[in-house]
Order: structure tokens, then C-alpha cells, then sequence
């Protein structure tokens, strides 16, 4: 491949880079009235034609809090027991918003970023064949900058208003994907921070607070390469939530499932049991049936390591990181996503002159070596890193946060107060 086809493809980059900022802009929160736009948006709670085992029953249900994964026999009921659960809780709520939502065939679906949305986004996009200058025969094989970057030519995205549902609503198959909010936010401060992707955008808001707090004397920091956890989340609940990013924003205002309602409500928890659900409806069984967990893995590290790497192609982490940084952060982000063993530290003196096909290189031979442990144990490593994350916060962080995400934690019926988050702090908080 010749210099030029490189920069060609660094300028593309770039220029879709910027175009996807404008692009996220217009996808500006609601302010109206929340009640008004319930009723703008006359959706019916279900259609004739819908599945059976989606049938809303209209007794109470108790839904239980538990996310643990369920036995093999998938119990499609719990679909109408968290509609049930939404509908309860939304008889109270006041604001909420629906920004971003596609469709295809009769079914619709609502964006919440950092649930899973990079393969639903890729299922809608293969659907269209709207995957920029190339088809793939598989949605798997949509790399995320195509997914997340690439213009939409076929495929539409709507944002639900007093004045706008978007065609064909009311009859769909709608659905949604939803996560444990302090995961959402920990996966999102990953993502964004501990990896380099938002120092440019959102980093830059957060260092500027260090200057307010810090009497404008010291120079502030423009690589905002240092934001630990804590920052992070001090900053999340200084705003109101409707001002919020839409990778940390309540799911309430980013897809209200009071506005949206959704057939529908899939979960992180239980992703491959929803999308199992999901995919059948829509026929596309062998999207799952083709799913293959080291794949996904390799193509999960590769892709994260590809599109990190090419941010380095920009002057901003030209100057505020370099390969071997790159490749720091995201041995640590394979730890903490349980794909690399703790116990294995980066090794460093094999990292100079790195790229990333040479990266790679190193991760798959650390994967591939990994050593042999429970499913249990990977989740342990998961939560253990989180668990560490949260105790770093005060706990009128943690209860603020708590408080920013209360909508979410009822309509989705998560446990507002984890023990593994709240217990050692029990003797700091009130009693609600
Ligand atoms: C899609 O919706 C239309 C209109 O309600 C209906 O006539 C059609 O049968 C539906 N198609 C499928 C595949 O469910
Ligand atoms: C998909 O779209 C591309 C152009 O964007 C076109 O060249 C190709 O033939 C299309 N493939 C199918 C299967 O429609
Ligand atoms: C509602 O959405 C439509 C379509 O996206 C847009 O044209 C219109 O300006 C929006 N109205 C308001 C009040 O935001
Ligand atoms: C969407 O609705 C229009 C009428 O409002 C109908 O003509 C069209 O067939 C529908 N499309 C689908 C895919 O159901
Ligand atoms: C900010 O300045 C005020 C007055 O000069 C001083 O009292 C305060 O301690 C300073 N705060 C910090 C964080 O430096
Ligand atoms: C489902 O897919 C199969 C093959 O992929 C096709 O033959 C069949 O017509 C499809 N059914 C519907 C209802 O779209
Ligand atoms: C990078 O650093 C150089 C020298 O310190 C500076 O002149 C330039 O403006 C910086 N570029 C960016 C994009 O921050
Ligand atoms: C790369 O960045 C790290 C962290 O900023 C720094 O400690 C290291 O010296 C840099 N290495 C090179 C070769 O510039
Ligand atoms: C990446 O590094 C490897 C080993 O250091 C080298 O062989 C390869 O040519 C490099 N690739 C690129 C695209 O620079
Ligand atoms: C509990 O509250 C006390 C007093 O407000 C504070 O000093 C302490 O750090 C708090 N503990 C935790 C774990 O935040």
C-alpha cells in the first residue's frame, strides 16, 4: 500500500471524524414536556401481530433485580415483565427523550450507546448495505470506524419529538438495550478517558474545571491525558443530565421507554439471549449461529487497537501520547474488559518502535496463552476492577450519582445500591 493511499484514508478519517462531532450536536436533547410528548407519540402498548410471547399481561409483576444469567431454557416472558416494569415507573416520571432510533423491515430500534450498540448499529447497516465504499457478507465484519464514522446513505436515524414520530413506528417491532448504570459509566470512563478517544472533546470541558478549582494560577493540562476515575465522575454529576454525553447520559433522556415504548427491553446482562430473541424475529438467526466467542474477542481487541492507533495519526496525540502509551492503555482496558489475565503485566521492553500490527501481534500471543480459568473467574476480574474504580469515589459522589441515574435504576429494575459498591459506606449514608 503506497503513502498515498495512507494519507488519502488519514484525511478520510479525519473528515469523518469531524463530520460525526456536527453530527452528534444536532442530535440535541428534548426540553419539551415529557407528559406532552407522551401523548405526541400516540404508540400503541402492542400490535395485534406481535409475537405471543411478548403479550403484555396487565397483572402487577414483581421483577427481580437479579443479573445473573438465566438457565438455557430462555423464558421468553421476561420481555413482558420488564415492559411492566417500565410502564410502573413511568406513571411518575416527568422528562425524557428519545434521540436516536433506526428501522428496518418492521423493526425498530433505539440507540443507547455502550450497550452493545456497535453490533446492532452493524446489523442495521448490513441490512442496508450502507457500509460506505465496501459490502460485507457479514455484520461482524463491519470494522467500528464504518459503523460509528462512516455517512448514512440508505439508512435513516430519527429523533422522536412533540412534532415527529418517525414512519412506520407505531406498527413496529420496537426494541431497545440497556445496562447497569455504574457499569455504563465505568465502560464508558474506559472507553473514553483510560483509552485516549475523548481527551480532544469532552477531556478538555473536564480539565477546564481544574482551572475554576485551582484558582487559575497553575497552567492547566490541554492533553487531559491524566483524568482518573474520580475527576471523571465528579465532572459527570456537577451537570444537569440532560447536558450529559450520550455515553454516560441517563438512559431515560438518551431512549425513554415511556416515550419509546418498547416491545422489547434487552439487557447487557443477557445480551445473547435477547439478541437471540431479537435476530430470530427479524430473521436472522444465522448473524447468532455464526457467532464465534475467541472471534469476537480477536476482532474486539483488533478493532479497539486499530482505531486508537489511527488516532495517533492526529497532531493533538501526536503531542500528548505516543505508541507505546497507546499500547499501555490498552493492555490495561483488556484486563479490566477480563480478555488478558491481571496477573500478566505489558511488557514493556518488547514495545519499542511499536505499531499496531506489532501490538496485535502481542495481544493474540497473550490471549491465545492466557491461562485457564472459570467464566466466574473472569467476571471476577471484571467486577474487581470496578468494584476498585468505585472505591476511589467519596460518597457524596457516589450518592449523587446514584441519584442522576434513579429513573434508569426503576424503569430497568437494577439495584440502585449494590453491595459490592455501597456496603463498606454504609455508615455515611442515610437511610432512604
Ligand atoms: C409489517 O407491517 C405491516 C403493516 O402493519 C404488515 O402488513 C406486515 O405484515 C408486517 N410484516 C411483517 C413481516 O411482519
Ligand atoms: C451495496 O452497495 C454498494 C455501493 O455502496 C454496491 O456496489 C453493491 O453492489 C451493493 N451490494 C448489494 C448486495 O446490494
Ligand atoms: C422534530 O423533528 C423533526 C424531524 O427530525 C424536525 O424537522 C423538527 O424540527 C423537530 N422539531 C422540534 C420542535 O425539535
Ligand atoms: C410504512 O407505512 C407506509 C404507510 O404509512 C406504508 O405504505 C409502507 O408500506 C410501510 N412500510 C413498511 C416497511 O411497513
Ligand atoms: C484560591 O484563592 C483564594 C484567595 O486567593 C484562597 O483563599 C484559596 O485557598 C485558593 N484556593 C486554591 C484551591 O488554591
Ligand atoms: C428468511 O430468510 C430465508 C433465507 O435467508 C428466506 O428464504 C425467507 O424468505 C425469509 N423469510 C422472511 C419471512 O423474510
Ligand atoms: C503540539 O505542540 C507544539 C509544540 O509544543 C505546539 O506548537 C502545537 O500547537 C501543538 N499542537 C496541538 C494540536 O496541540
Ligand atoms: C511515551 O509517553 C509516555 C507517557 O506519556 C512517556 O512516559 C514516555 O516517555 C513516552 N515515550 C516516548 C518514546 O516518547
Ligand atoms: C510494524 O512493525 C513491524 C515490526 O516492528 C514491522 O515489520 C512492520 O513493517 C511495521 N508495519 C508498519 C505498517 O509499519
Ligand atoms: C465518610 O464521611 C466522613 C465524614 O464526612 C469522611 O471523612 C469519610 O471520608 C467518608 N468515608 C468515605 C468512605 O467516603
Amino acid at each position: 500500500m503506497g503513502k498515498m493511499t495512507l494519507l488519502v484514508m488519514i484525511t478520510l478519517t479525519v473528515v469523518i471524524l469531524v463530520l460525526y462531532e456536527n453530527l452528534h450536536l444536532a442530535g440535541s436533547p428534548l426540553k419539551n414536556g415529557h407528559r406532552e410528548l407522551m401523548q405526541a407519540v400516540q404508540l400503541d402498548a402492542l400490535q395485534e401481530n406481535v409475537d405471543p410471547r411478548l403479550l403484555y399481561q396487565t397483572t402487577q409483576v414483581t421483577v427481580a433485580t437479579t443479573t445473573s444469567a438465566p438457565s438455557s431454557a430462555w423464558d421468553h416472558s421476561v420481555y413482558a415483565h420488564r415492559r411492566q416494569q417500565c410502564e410502573n415507573t413511568c406513571v411518575r416520571l416527568r422528562e425524557g427523550g428519545v434521540v436516536r432510533t433506526t428501522r428496518h423491515g418492521n423493526t425498530s430500534y433505539c440507540v443507547v450507546p455502550k450497550v452493545g450498540c456497535t453490533f446492532w448499529l452493524n446489523i442495521f447497516r448490513y441490512l442496508y448495505n450502507d457500509t460506505g465504499d465496501r459490502t460485507y457478507s457479514s455484520p461482524y465484519d463491519i470494522p467500528r470506524m464504518v459503523t460509528h464514522y462512516a455517512p448514512l446513505k440508505r439508512m435513516k436515524m430519527y429523533t422522536i419529538n412533540n412534532t415527529f414520530t418517525p414512519p412506520n413506528l407505531s406498527t413496529d417491532l420496537r426494541f431497545m438495550f440497556v445496562r447497569e448504570p455504574y457499569s455504563r459509566l465505568w465502560s464508558a470512563y474506559v472507553d473514553k478517558f483510560l483509552l485516549v478517544d475523548y481527551w480532544r472533546s469532552e477531556g478538555q470541558r473536564i480539565v477546564k474545571q481544574r482551572k475554576v478549582k485551582a484558582n487559575a494560577t497553575t497552567p492547566i493540562n490541554k492533553c487531559a491525558h491524566d483524568i482518573s476515575f474520580r475527576e471523571f465522575a465528579e465532572f459527570v454529576v456537577s451537570m444537569q443530565p440532560a447536558q450529559l454525553n450520550e455515553h454516560w447520559k441517563p438512559i431515560q433522556h438518551l431512549c425513554s421507554p415511556c416515550i419509546y415504548r418498547p416491545h422489547v427491553v434487552g439487557k447487557m446482562e443477557t445480551f445473547a439471549q435477547d439478541s437471540g430473541f431479537l435476530l430470530e424475529h427479524m430473521n436472522l438467526s444465522w448473524v447468532l449461529a455464526s457467532y464465534e466467542h475467541e472471534k469476537h474477542v480477536y476482532d474486539e481487541m483488533d478493532m479497539l487497537i486499530d482505531y486508537n492507533f489511527q488516532l495517533l495519526n492526529h497532531n493533538f496525540y501526536k503531542n500528548c501520547t505516543n505508541a507505546t502509551d497507546i499500547a499501555d492503555r490498552l493492555w490495561r482496558t483488556f484486563q479490566i474488559n477480563g480478555y488478558l489475565p491481571e496477573e500478566i503485566a505489558f511488557p514493556q521492553d518488547k514495545a519499542v518502535k511499536l505499531n499496531a500490527t506489532a501490538f496485535k501481534g502481542m495481544v493474540h500471543e497473550a490471549f491465545r496463552h492466557r491461562p485457564k480459568k472459570s467464566p466466574a473467574e473472569w467476571r471476577q476480574q471484571r467486577e474487581g476492577a470496578m468494584v476498585a474504580a468505585f472505591k476511589q469515589l467519596s460518597t457524596d459522589t457516589l450518592e449523587k450519582l446514584h441519584n442522576l441515574y434513579a429513573s434508569d435504576f426503576e424503569l430497568f429494575g437494577y439495584d440502585p445500591r449494590p453491595d459490592s459498591l455501597f456496603k463498606d459506606r454504609m455508615t455515611n449514608t442515610t437511610s432512604s
